[in-house]
C-alpha cells in the first residue's frame, strides 16, 4: 500500500501540462530528437511539462527572444528574467526540450529558496536587504551593477541575483 502511494505521488507530482520550476542554479537543456545537450535553463524558470520521459521531462517553455541575442530566451525581450540560452542556433518560442526530472519542483518558492538564501547573505550587509518590489523589473540591471563592487560578486553571481531580483518585481514570475 504505501508503495502504491509513493508511486501515486510521484505521478501526481508530473500531472500533464502542469507548470513546473527549475530547482538549481541551472540545468541542461537536451534536444528531443538528438538527445544531445543544446543549451542551459536558469533556475526558478517556469516550464510546461508535456510528459515523462524516463529520468527526463519533456517540457515546453515560454517566453520571448531577447533583443539581439537570438539564442537567448527571457520573460521579457528587453532581456528581463533570462529563461534559458542555447550553445548556438536560433531560439524559438514554446520550444520543447528536455530536462532531467530532478531538476523540476512544483512549488516556485522552493525553486527559488537557495538564491533568496543568497541574496540575503551577499546583500544586507551594509544595509537592509532592499526589496525586490521597490524597483521596477528594469530598473533592477543599474542598481545591482553599482553594488557589484560593494558585494564583491563575480558576474555569474551578479546575474543570479538580478534574476531573482527581477522575477520577483510586481510584473514580475513569482506570484506570492
Ligand atoms: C559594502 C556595503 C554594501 C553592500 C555589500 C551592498 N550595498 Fe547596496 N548600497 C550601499 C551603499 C553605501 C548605498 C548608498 C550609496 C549609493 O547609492 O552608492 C547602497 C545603495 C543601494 C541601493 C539604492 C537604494 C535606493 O533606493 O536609492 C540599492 C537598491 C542597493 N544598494 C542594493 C544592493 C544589492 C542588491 C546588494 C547586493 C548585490 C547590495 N546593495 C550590497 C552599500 C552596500
Amino acid at each position: 500500500m504505501k508503495k502504491i502511494l509513493t508511486l501515486m505521488a510521484v505521478l501526481s507530482s508530473f500531472a500533464f501540462s502542469q507548470t513546473m520550476f527549475v530547482n538549481d542554479i541551472k540545468a541542461d537543456l537536451v534536444d528531443p530528437k538528438t538527445k544531445k545537450v543544446v543549451g542551459e535553463i536558469y533556475e526558478g524558470t517556469p516550464v510546461k511539462v508535456i510528459k515523462k520521459d524516463g529520468d527526463m521531462a519533456v517540457v515546453e517553455i515560454a517566453g520571448e527572444v531577447v533583443n539581439d541575442k537570438e539564442n537567448m530566451v527571457a520573460l521579457k525581450k528587453e532581456p528581463f528574467v533570462t529563461f534559458y540560452k542555447l550553445n548556438e542556433g536560433k531560439a524559438t518560442p514554446k520550444a520543447k526540450f528536455l530536462v532531467n526530472a530532478k531538476k523540476l519542483n512544483s512549488d516556485a518558492m522552493i525553486a527559488w529558496e537557495e538564491i533568496e538564501l543568497m541574496y540575503y547573505d551577499t546583500c544586507s550587509s551594509c544595509h537592509a536587504a532592499h526589496k525586490s518590489k521597490e524597483h521596477l523589473m528594469g530598473e533592477w540591471e543599474a542598481y545591482i551593477l553599482a553594488m557589484q563592487t560593494f558585494a564583491k560578486i563575480n558576474d555569474d553571481e551578479k546575474d543570479r541575483i538580478l534574476r531573482f531580483m527581477q522575477a520577483f518585481v510586481k510584473d514580475g514570475i513569482v506570484k506570492e
